[in-house]
């Protein structure tokens, strides 16, 4: 059942509401060009709606429940066992990761094939090396870094010093809320649903950002840092004083409160990272995980790089949010940079591990 020449590395992804599977093909490690021909995503957003944010044993019973329908097509699709397996061991979700830790285990078991464990946020810098059509750029790594990654996503909100793949040095992150979870908070304060991203922005294309002037948290510090819980609480007040004075929050309004928190969001995450260019003289800028489809992030970012004539790197929108395809080519990177695929026994779920 293995294509000739073809090796194959099937990756599952379910460290928070999306359960993926993908499968990567390539000729060998130093294939330049390897190319995703299975993906599959099912999300959850419906089950987590109601709630306003991932109820984690909700996101675990669904992952059961789809995972193996997504894994008996993949092995359908390509009609292969492949040679090897990669699975997120973390950061993420307990509950989640352990679905499909232990899907992996058993695979890897039965299958007699080894395991890639991938920290997520390696998977969220692989995304940017993804192309729209499921195939990688033909880069070459050693060209890209040293870089500076601004991973910002629903759990994280980190700037990365990336002297090279496998050498990275975590320089700033949030001290509270990450970008992706103020904007999910933001929704819910505002009555709008889940995941809040999204819906804020569509919403902010139409609005005023100058209407309501909204903290920049941390800005003027020195450090990397961020925090984005106060941004919440002064939208929350910034509602309270309206309905105090028993103003209508309609559609205009809504779309001025929408433009002005994602301008602090992204003026925020622009300064940051300016500073951390300006400082470390990057050869690249990446920008990485679910924020990184916010289109005025990515316009201004994009505005940056150029600024600083330096490349610029980020995932195409269709990988910008969780999936299994960056999980398999950071998989496929890692091996390439001395990462061993493991025996089943070796593999655990880790909630909290860092890059
Ligand atoms: O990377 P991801 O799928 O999951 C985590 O690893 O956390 O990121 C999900 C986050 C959510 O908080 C969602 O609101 C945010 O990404 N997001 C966005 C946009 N699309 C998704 N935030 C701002 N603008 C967007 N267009
Ligand atoms: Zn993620």
């Amino acid at each position: 059942m293995e294509k000739k020449g073809k090796k194959t590395i099937l990756a599952i992804e379910t460290s928070c509401d999306d359960t993926g599977v993908a499968v990567l093909e390539f000729n060998s490690f130093t294939d330049k060009n390897p190319r995703i021909i299975f993906n599959l995503l099912s999300s959850q957003t419906k089950v987590h709606s109601p709630f306003g944010g991932v109820v984690p044993n909700l996101a675990a019973r669904e992952h059961q429940k789809n995972l193996p329908i997504l894994l008996n097509q993949a092995l359908e699709n390509t009609k292969q066992i492949p040679n090897f397996l990669a699975v997120t061991q973390g950061p993420g979700l307990i509950p989640a990761l352990l679905v499909g830790v232990s899907a992996a285990k058993t695979l890897g078991f039965l299958l007699k094939k080894t395991i890639f464990p991938v920290n997520h946020l390696k998977g969220h810098l692989a995304a940017a090396f993804l192309t729209e059509e499921n195939s990688t750029r033909p880069v070459d790594l050693k060209k890209i870094f040293p870089a500076i990654v601004l991973v910002v996503s629903g759990g994280h909100t980190e700037i990365v010093w990336a002297e090279s793949w496998s050498k990275t040095k975590i320089i700033g992150e949030t001290r509270d809320d990450a970008a992706g979870e103020a904007f999910d908070k933001a929704a819910k304060l505002l009555g709008l649903g889940y995941p809040g991203g999204p819906i804020i922005s569509a919403l902010a294309q139409e609005g005023n950002s100058q209407k309501f002037p909204l903290p920049r948290p941390m800005l003027q510090q020195k450090n990397y840092d961020f925090s984005f819980s106060g941004l919440k609480t002064a939208l929350f007040y910034l509602l309270q004083e309206m309905k105090k004075k028993k103003e209508k929050l309609d559609g205009q309004l809504k779309q001025d409160i929408a433009a002005s928190f994602q301008e602090a969001i992204v003026e925020t995450l622009l300064g940051k990272t300016k500073k951390a260019i300006s400082n470390f003289s990057p050869r690249s800028l990446i920008l990485s995980g679910g924020v990184s489809a916010n289109q005025s992030l990515r316009e201004n970012f994009s505005a940056l790089s150029k600024e600083t004539k330096i490349n610029f790197l980020l995932p195409p929108l269709a990988h910008c949010t969780d999936n299994a395809a960056m999980i398999a080519l950071a998989a496929f990177f890692d091996k390439q940079h001395g990462a061993k695929a493991k025996n089943w026994s070796k593999i655990a779920a880790q909630a909290n591990i860092r890059l």
